[in-house]
């Protein structure tokens, strides 16, 4: 464990923007943290970073208390290891980039010899080492967000709070810098706590995702766990492209189907889902189409063709699904197809 929050709470006015939240984040670990817009992720973050203190709760480094209401603890930013890189981060225009690194240690008056030695580390860990003279409107959007990581980095942090901080870079960039926030985070052990809008980063880069919702945290998992197992509407619609749909569970001759709409689909991977009416998320990619077969029947509504992937619009009664396949076999718009169904997670409706 590295940090560790417990039933954190902050309001403002009436906004309940951190809503009784645990959460334990473990050592050389990187959670990636999503949720819509003003679900009170960047304030999350400055909780942790003590920018902002909680109206509730207790903060956790290892066993050590960086804030306790009812102890009455409350250790100052500065004093709490934890780098931060803003959503809206700007470097000191007037100086130049190892300058701006060194910023913070010169804060703590640091000597001068510790203050090259530890601007040289960070600006190694970025691979910046080249431009320590420039200033920030001679290096390039990607440069400067480098910059930016390596003045986190700077003093040493045992926790790097990341809020959204490649948003300003076009999209090639911001995948490269992905991996070399990854390989950072790798080669210093650091946990790593970030904040992102993009479901295919939170993807891509975090051990574990947390999706929140209105100040609370709806799942902590895996990707995978995430992608497969959702457990909410919520989660299943905010995380990939999902059908939810409303259908009875039924056993027929000892295996679980599903019916829609009167059609009896086949259905594995439900588990032990007892019988009766559920609401599930089928990814378009789980259901399988084929011409000959049995089981349920549905009309090709549309067809998308992309090449390395085919998407269809398919209905079955009143009910419309997504299909996602290969391009092995390709149906015409109007054909009736079989379907089959190798994955599906039943979601709690709310939240
Ligand atoms: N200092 C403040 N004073 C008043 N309300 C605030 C303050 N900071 C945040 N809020 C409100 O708290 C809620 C959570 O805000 P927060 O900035 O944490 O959201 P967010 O998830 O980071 O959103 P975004 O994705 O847009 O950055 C919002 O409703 C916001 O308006
Ligand atoms: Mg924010």
């Amino acid at each position: 464990m590295k940090v560790r929050l417990e039933n954190l709470a902050k309001q403002f006015g009436k906004i309940l923007a951190v809503n009784n939240l645990n959460l334990t984040v473990r050592k050389n670990e990187l959670l990636a943290v999503i949720g819509p817009s003003g679900c009170g992720k960047t304030t999350l973050l400055r909780l942790i970073a003590g920018l902002e203190a909680p109206d509730r709760g207790t903060i956790y480094l290892e066993n050590k208390i960086l804030f306790s209401k009812e102890k009455g603890i409350f250790v100052p930013p500065y004093r709490r290891k934890v780098g931060m890189v803003f959503q809206n981060y700007t470097l000191w225009p007037h100086m130049d980039i190892f300058h701006n690194i060194a910023y913070p240690l010169k804060i703590k008056r640091a000597k001068r010899n510790t203050v090259k030695r530890e601007v040289e580390r960070a600006l190694s860990l970025v691979r910046l080492n080249h431009i320590t003279k420039r200033y920030p409107h001679e290096i390039s959007g990607g440069e400067q967000q480098r910059v930016a990581l390596a003045r986190a980095l700077v003093m040493n942090p045992e926790i790097l709070l990341l809020d959204e901080p490649l948003s300003n870079l076009d999209a090639k960039l911001r995948e490269e810098m992905r991996f070399e926030i990854k390989r950072i985070q790798k080669e210093t052990k650091l946990t790593v706590i970030y904040v992102t809008h993009d479901q295919n980063e939170a993807m891509a880069i975090a051990d574990r995702i947390a999706v929140m919702r209105d100040g609370s945290l709806i799942q902590v998992d895996t990707p995978r766990k995430i992608y497969n197992y959702p457990k909410t509407e919520f989660v299943a619609r905010f995380i990939g492209r999902t059908n939810l749909i409303s259908c009875q569970v039924k056993e027929i001759g000892g295996k679980k189907v599903i019916e829609l709409d009167g059609v009896v689909i086949k259905i594995d991977g439900i588990g032990d889902i007892p019988a009766g009416k559920r609401m599930f998320s089928i990814r378009p990619e789980d259901i399988k189409l084929t011409r000959k077969g049995e089981g349920g029947v549905g009309e090709i509504k549309s067809i998308i063709y992309l090449g390395n992937i085919v998407n269809y619009k398919l209905s079955i009664g009143s009910t419309d699904l997504e299909v996602q396949t290969t391009p092995a076999e390709v149906f015409e718009v109007g054909e009736r197809v079989y379907l089959n169904i190798c994955h599906a997670t039943p979601v709690d409706q709310c939240p």
